[in-house]
């Protein structure tokens, strides 16, 4: 039997989701085990986690030697486990013997540069990494409405909107789902401001798109694709999210609510445009992807719409959610459940020690 290994940062986090996948790996030929990238005896390449027991239906604790396959669901953030668990993920995508089901992503900036050399560059709005505060002035004297961002960030934290208007500055940002606002009466009172959060973590700056629909609810749409059992890219689902009204984020961690797509489309007059334009992202992004970075088993796809209809890719995910998917098509869960186990059974069947030693370049997370 081929062993199935899902790694997390923490033993609860997705229980119910990595309980359902292993629920199914027998039923697909394979043992399936958890465990944090942390217990891994480097020494040894034993690891001290747990095997789902198909007799038992539950999780059994134990030693055992690292998967073959590995899903990688860990979710970084700039706490010292992470830190520690980041260069252990990369030497065990570095080993020949072990398979992962996907390589990740770079961060946004880089991802902005990947793409903006192809054909979607049409879509994405123009980024560029955050140097100093002289630079936000001068985008915010030509702009007016300014968007900064993490280029490590998810989930919507640390997101500032920034608007110039005659002599103040009006900043607004959501936190614990609440929309917070602040007026800086000056450049310098801003700076105060924005240099320690800049020196903190990497930013970038964006130009504001207007992505709101007309009850000033922020909304985007969200893509889910995977590639299934034959290694084909398909669409598994894709849902609104709408966020806070008056707010800038449409992230579901920040508060936001969804809807169904195909209710949507249809109350909008430029309905066979958006399908389109939709369906020409989702065919080429995966493979534009694969081409100049590295290979992926699944991605999701934030696309805003503006208010003159224009379709903008805001964000692309290697470890995505299913919740909004989920939300909107519960018929899907069994093939979400399965799906990670058979993209997995496809990979050792097919030549995956070329896919490895071909991707022998940088490692993302
Ligand atoms: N340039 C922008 N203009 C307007 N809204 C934006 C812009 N960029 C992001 N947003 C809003 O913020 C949300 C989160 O941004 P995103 O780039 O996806 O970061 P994260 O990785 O934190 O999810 C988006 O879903 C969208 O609602
Ligand atoms: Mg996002």
């Amino acid at each position: 039997m081929k062993t199935f290994g899902i790694i997390t940062l923490n033993i609860e986090s997705e229980a119910s989701y990595i309980h359902e996948i292993a629920a199914r790996s027998h039923s697909c030929g394979m043992e399936c085990y958890h465990f944090l990238p942390s217990s891994i005896n480097p020494l040894t390449k034993q690891v001290q986690g747990r095997r789902f027991c198909a007799t038992k239906k539950s999780w059994v604790d134990g030693e055992f030697p690292i998967p073959s396959l590995i899903y990688d669901r860990c979710f970084y953030g700039d706490d010292e486990h992470s830190k520690q668990c980041i260069p252990i993920v990369s030497w065990l995508k570095s080993m020949d013997d072990i398979t992962f089901l996907g390589f990740g992503l770079p961060n946004k900036l880089e991802l902005y540069e990947t793409l903006s050399n192809s054909r979607l560059s049409p879509y994405l709005p123009h980024s560029q990494s955050i140097k100093d505060c002289l630079q936000v002035a001068n985008a915010l004297y030509k702009q007016k409405k300014i968007i900064i961002k993490p280029i490590n960030g998810s989930q919507g934290y640390g997101i500032y909107y920034l608007k110039k208007n005659n002599k103040t500055i009006h900043v607004k940002t959501e936190k614990n789902k609440k929309i917070i606002s602040r007026i800086f009466p000056n450049e310098t009172k801003l700076f105060q401001w924005l240099q320690p959060l800049i020196n903190f973590r990497p930013y970038l700056l964006q130009p504001y798109l207007e992505l709101s629909n007309t009850s000033s609810q922020p909304f985007d749409i969200r893509i889910l694709l995977q590639k299934d059992e034959k290694g084909v890219w398909v669409e598994r689902g894709k849902g609104i999210r709408i966020g806070n009204t008056g707010g800038i984020l449409s992230n579901l961690s920040a508060g936001g609510s969804v809807l169904d797509f195909t209710s949507w489309s249809s109350t909008q007059a430029s309905k066979e445009y958006i399908c389109s334009e939709l369906n020409f992202i989702t065919t080429n992004l995966p493979k534009i992807l694969e081409r100049e970075i590295l290979p992926l088993f699944e991605i999701g796809i934030d696309i805003g719409m503006a208010k003159n209809g224009a379709l903008w890719i805001l964000d692309v995910n290697s470890k995505p959610g299913r919740k909004v998917v989920l939300q909107t098509e519960p018929d899907l869960e069994e093939t979400l459940f399965l799906a990670p186990l058979l993209y997995g059974k496809y990979l050792t069947q097919s030549d995956y020690k070329e896919r490895k030693s071909y991707y022998e370049k940088t490692l993302y997370h």
